[in-house]
């Protein structure tokens, strides 16, 4: 509730003025890894990137756990609430919700393959289904003034030629999404397990190269596979943004020149991994005396530090004290101190 209060009447921001959109970097929608806690991450690392929530189920949103699954800090901004869902009904609910909470703009989940999402006929399965998609669409876009995106992939089982992932797009987009992330694989929805299909099916980022060059009018994202800057760089010759999801959660700090390099953002420098534990502190703070632990913050923080000597003994002292029932937010000071040392 106290949140819920805290965003009331906040306005959506979605990237500084003169700075182009957020969505040209976001980090993706990782369930069970992009929480709160590492969102308040990644700001630091990048002032301007897009951040995704984990998908939140509209069904579970409709019976009252809003504030667990829709609390965040405004630091997080601009950040993306994606939904799971396929009643136009409860998720224009939710989308109503994000809007009341602050969120920046709200995303459909079509891309998720994992047998318990298809099983509540939502996920990737709804490739299958694109009236059903633009139906969902259609009510959320009505209740409420945020864009509404869709995360889907390029197909799934047998229905993954280029004019069917046109089909869907065209009928989405006339239901009022102009902007579509588009993980640049297939799903195998028989056969293969949710992790096997995010590395077996091959990446066919010529097919969202495609889309975008057909359809210029819509704003396409490209996900999948995307580990460096270099990478982004090339990518956003053919895209209107890049979505980054493992390589950002195992090597955060890789990303610090983000604002600077594709934002255009030369009054940032790029962050060392101390300056993030730091920027982190304050979150810490608020979370710890509201009841919270520290581990589900500091569980994210140990992937700060890597390829430098003594990294290894830095994560395992930072995890072992960072678990302790009582540890309190004076263990990342330590751990920022020890860094700042090294001049890391
Ligand atoms: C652990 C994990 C959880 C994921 N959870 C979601 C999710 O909740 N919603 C979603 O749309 N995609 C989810 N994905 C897929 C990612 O958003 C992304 O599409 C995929 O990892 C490919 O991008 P990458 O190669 O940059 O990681 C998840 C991926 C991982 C690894």
């Amino acid at each position: 509730m106290r949140i819920w209060l805290q965003h009331g009447g906040v306005t959506c921001t979605s990237a500084s003025p003169n700075l182009p959109p957020a969505h040209r970097f976001s980090v993706a929608p990782m369930m069970d890894y992009t929480d709160r806690h590492f969102r308040v991450l990644m700001r630091q690392v990048s002032r301007h990137a897009l951040l995704y929530t984990e998908m939140v189920v509209a069904q579970a949103l409709h019976h009252g756990r809003a504030d667990a699954l829709l609390g965040f800090d405004l630091d997080e901004k601009p950040i993306a609430l994606q939904l799971g869902g396929d009643d136009p009904q409860l998720l224009a609910e939710a989308a109503e919700l994000a809007q009341r909470w602050g969120y920046d703009e709200v995303n459909l989940n079509v891309g998720c393959p994992s047998p318990k999402v298809k099983q509540g006929r939502f996920g990737a399965c709804l490739m299958a289904q694109p009236h059903r998609v633009a139906a969902c669409v259609a009510a959320m876009g009505e209740a409420c003034r945020l864009p509404i995106t869709v995360k889907h992939r390029i197909g799934i089982d047998d229905q993954d030629s280029y004019s069917e992932l046109l089909h869907f797009v065209d009928v989405v987009a006339a239901a009022g999404c102009q902007r579509f992330a588009v993980h640049a694989r297939k799903a195998w929805l028989e056969g293969l397990d949710p992790k096997q299909n995010r590395t077996v099916p091959p990446l066919r980022y010529e097919l969202v190269h495609a889309l975008k060059q057909e359809r210029p009018q819509l704003t396409v994202e490209l996900n999948g596979g995307i580990e460096t800057l270099e990478h982004c760089r090339e990518q956003l010759s053919r895209v209107d943004g890049v979505m980054v999801g493992r390589a950002a959660y195992a090597h955060p700090l890789q990303w610090n020149q983000v604002d600077q390099q594709l934002f255009g953002d030369h009054s940032r420098n790029a962050v060392k991994a101390s300056e993030v534990l730091r920027g982190v502190i304050p979150h810490a703070e608020r979370w710890c005396s509201s009841g919270g632990r520290l581990w589900p913050i500091a569980r994210h923080l140990v992937h700060l530090v890597e390829g430098v000597s003594g990294a290894r003994y830095w994560r395992r002292q930072l995890s072992r004290e960072a678990s302790e029932r009582s540890a309190r937010p004076d263990v990342l000071e330590r751990a920022a101190r020890q860094l700042e040392e090294r001049g890391l």
